[in-house]
């Protein structure tokens, strides 16, 4: 990892509070799928373990469902919006390339004044707002409550006549409430780590940005491409050097770990790590079969989960690891 932080080392009480979730209300189901492509139910359910997504519909935007989520974290959390010093949020959709869409949900929330700032890591891009997050926190007392959160509506970058790759996403919104208290009991995050490699790019990229102009887009360049065995190849890798990297170097071993949340792509990803790392298949959180792939947001939509399904308890650790395009990586462990 390239940048890695053990905070077990240092006397600090950065901690996450709560989290909160939003859906778009149309589901699409496989057999949705069966009659736009040639596909079919069985074949998605056993290549990724996904039955079916949240797809944006024209009645609602980015925003609304980045409010919704934000809302149900605050409440949750039994703070208002004035009290957030801070918001950072994981996207490669925004809804519009300026302003952020961090600072748009701060302008909802009506807040007077905070740190707002979008962070582009693809997959990853949670993970990375949650890092980032943690760091202005460390180095700034005075941010005492952040939302970080991680929201992706890859419906708008799916291309829906390409099999390959629209089977696989969904778009989804979510987030968390961190506090940072010196007083509190929790050591909430104990480490924490990023990193990156530029030259995954050719694997998997949506290749068209507004930096080369709109009269460079078009019907190809502007969908999400994907050479699936090499990326599902490297995730397998990625995922399970970086669980192991991240226990040595935070001093911890897989039974002090109770929940592993990875990105949320493939079920077969996820079953190739626990099987390479002999892990309990109990300890890996999946809610991809009900999200599909949805980029930034799935890992605190999968945390959420955890929290409604009151399958976590105060005490437990967890550890976030996120791996995207990039390629892009990042691991967080705290105690909650
Ligand atoms: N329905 C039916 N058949 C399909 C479909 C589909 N939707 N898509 C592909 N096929 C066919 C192919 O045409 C091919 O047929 P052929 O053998 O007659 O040529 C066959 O299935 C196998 O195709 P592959 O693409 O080689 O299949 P693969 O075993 O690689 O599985 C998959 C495809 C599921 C996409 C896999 O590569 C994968 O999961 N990759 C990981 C990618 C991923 O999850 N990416 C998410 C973004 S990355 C991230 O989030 C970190």
């Amino acid at each position: 990892m390239t940048s890695f932080l053990n905070s077990r080392e240092l006397d600090v009480s950065i901690r996450i509070l709560s989290s909160g979730a939003a859906l778009p209300e149309k589901i699409l189901k496989n057999s949705d799928l069966e009659k736009m492509v040639e596909t079919s139910d069985a074949w998605i359910v056993k290549m990724t373990g996904i039955q079916e997504r949240h797809i944006l519909s024209d009645t609602e935007s980015f925003s609304s469902l980045t409010l919704k989520a934000a809302k149900i974290a605050l409440e949750r959390a039994h703070i208002t919006a004035e009290d957030i010093n801070m918001i950072a949020l994981g996207t490669s959709t925004p809804e519009s390339i300026m302003p952020s869409s961090a600072c748009i949900l701060q302008g909802l929330l009506g807040i007077k004044e905070c740190i707002s700032l979008d962070l582009q890591a693809a997959c990853s891009g949670f993970v990375y707002a949650l890092v980032t997050t943690y760091y202005f926190m460390l180095s700034n007392p005075n941010i005492r409550y952040a939302l970080v959160m991680g929201c992706d509506a890859l419906s708008k970058i799916t291309n829906w006549s390409d099999r390959a790759t629209c089977v696989l996403f969904g778009d989804g919104f979510a987030g968390l409430v961190l506090e940072n208290n010196p007083q509190a009991k929790s050591p909430g995050i104990l480490y924490c780590g990023l990193g990156s490699d530029g030259t995954g790019k050719s694997h998997l990229n949506v290749c068209w940005g507004i930096g080369q102009g709109y009269e460079k887009s078009n019907e190809t360049n502007h969908y999400i491409y994907m050479n699936g065995r090499e990326v599902f190849r490297t995730s397998v890798n990625y995922f399970s050097q970086l669980i192991l990297d991240s226990l040595e170097k935070s001093k911890l071993n897989f039974e002090d770990v109770d929940w592993i949340i990875t990105h949320q792509a493939n079920i077969r990803i996820i079953h190739a790590v626990a099987e390479k790392l002999n892990i309990s298949k109990e300890k890996l959180v999946v809610t991809l079969d009900k999200h599909g792939n949805t980029s930034a947001a799935s890992i605190p939509l999968a945390f959420n989960h955890l929290l409604e399904e009151k399958k976590i308890k105060h005490g437990d650790k967890v550890m976030f690891v996120g791996f995207g395009a990039g390629y892009t990586w990042g691991v967080v462990i705290f105690q909650f």
